[in-house]
């Protein structure tokens, strides 16, 4: 190991054999904590090959179970995102594709901290199971289409072991370290091909265009040498997505969606995920052909056969569908936050917003805390928008007086006022194709 760690400081690239001699040490406990976190201040300085790159995500993917879907004899797309608040995009996204006839099986977690998490809104859902067999998953898989899970298994144990270390060690940010971590995951739950909706902005990860496009092309680049289509869309992050954060208020915003309605923000950012996911699922009936796989989308959404694919997903997995017409009870105990003063909205800070909704009950600060699946706040202003003296700018909703006044507390917080017009920020930034065409968008 003392040798891996002066050839990465000298800027050397690894071999597979010494990739995998590293992540076998980390699993197996040969290699000490010290050593690790050595190599990885290493990698910080001086980066990795893609070789080196995709292998040590291959050995990653490879250290734990690895879901085995080829009974499905089919394309299965996957998808996921780098992290953000108000982000239900799942939920509308897994029966698009389903309704025009490919296969998204996707294993998606909870939510901590300022984050949400799609099992907790799936679990909003009375009676939605989120822990399947891998048999009842293909079952539901080759029947529907559609499939959310929770992660089960032990999916890439070194990634576990490895992001503990960088998180302890100032490490996190590097990105052939963040690029292996989310695709070793990825690449473990069996899909073929991969959608990644990397958010940019003050509320995501990657705070910089530069940089998320950077990890955009890096994944890319993964996926290219392990025989896997992947495709990055940049999408903004700089205020919470749609108008609803909180469990049951975001499956109810999702119907809103699939009933070719809802917020213009959220629909815009799921026609750009959508198109790509179709296309990567679908690769023969669309051809490239992004018009035709959008004109496609809308249609799904417009005539309603993304939402009875939406009710079949659920039926299938144990859930009461007498939602999909009457949609989720909320919490019972509400509030109204109201502007102070005449202006516009110029920031609504998706973090804050986050641990606003956390502390209403809709989230956790730890992991394992229970939840209020009817907590959360309904923005009835974004950024942009004009609003006067009084004007309703968000309702809260809580189960008791307690949760209200620390959510209100916070989230008055998350709002800065402009007295000229405000411009929001971009909500689509770039598309890295495949083959690794970045275009605007
Ligand atoms: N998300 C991950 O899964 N891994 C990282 O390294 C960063 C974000």
């Amino acid at each position: 190991m003392l040798e891996l760690i002066a050839k990465k400081r000298a800027g050397k690239a690894l071999n597979v054999e010494e990739i995998r001699f590293f992540v076998r040490g980390i699993c197996d406990g040969t290699i000490p904590d010290e050593q690790t976190a050595a190599f990885l201040m290493a990698v910080c300085f001086v980066g990795m090959e893609p070789e080196e790159t995709a292998a040590l995500t291959m050995e990653m993917a490879n250290s734990g179970d690895v879901m085995d879907l080829s009974a499905l004899q089919a394309r299965t797309v996957d998808k996921h995102s780098t992290g953000g608040v108000g982000d239900k995009t799942t939920l509308i996204l897994a029966p698009i594709v389903a309704a025009l006839g490919g296969k998204m099986i996707k294993m998606s977690g909870r939510g901590l901290g300022h984050t949400g998490g799609t099992i907790d809104k799936l679990e909003a859902i009375p009676g939605f199971q989120t822990t399947l067999s891998a048999n009842r998953m293909i079952e539901i898989g080759k029947k529907v289409g559609a499939v959310v899970v929770g992660q089960s298994g032990d999916l890439a144990p070194a990634d576990k072991k490895l992001y503990a270390l960088r998180d302890g060690t100032g490490t996190v940010q590097s990105i052939p370290l963040i690029a292996s971590s989310i695709m070793s995951k990825k690449i473990a739950a069996g899909c073929s091909d991969i959608l990644l909706d990397v958010k940019v902005g003050s509320g995501a990860f990657m705070k910089e265009t530069s940089d998320a496009l950077e990890l955009a092309k890096e994944m890319v680049a993964i996926g290219r040498q392990v025989n896997r289509s992947v495709w990055a869309i940049l999408t903004g992050m700089e205020q919470p997505l749609g108008n609803a954060i909180g469990n049951a208020l975001e499956v109810n915003e999702a119907l809103e969606v699939l009933k070719g309605g809802g917020p213009e923000d959220l629909r815009c950012v799921i026609l750009a995920l959508a198109t790509r996911l179709v296309l990567l699922s679908l690769p023969e009936r669309y051809k490239q052909d992004e018009k035709r796989a959008e004109a496609d989308v809308k249609r799904v959404l417009s005539d309603n056969s993304a939402l009875e694919k939406c009710k079949e997903m659920v039926i299938a997995q144990g859930g009461d569908p007498s939602f999909v017409t009457e949609g989720l009870p909320l919490s019972n105990v509400t509030t109204a936050l109201l502007a102070e003063e005449d202006g516009y909205l110029s920031s609504l800070d998706g973090e804050t917003c986050g641990f606003a909704s956390a502390l209403l009950g809709a989230g956790r600060m730890k992991k394992g805390e229970s939840i209020d699946h009817g907590a959360g706040i309904l923005l009835a202003k974004k950024v942009g928008d004009r609003v006067k003296k009084g004007d309703l700018l968000a309702t809260l909703y809580a189960s008791d007086e307690k949760h209200l006044a620390d959510g209100m507390a916070h989230l008055r917080r998350a709002y800065a006022f402009s007295s000229s017009p405000v411009i929001p920020e971009k909500l689509l930034f770039y598309s890295v194709s495949p083959q690794g065409d970045v275009r605007e968008i």
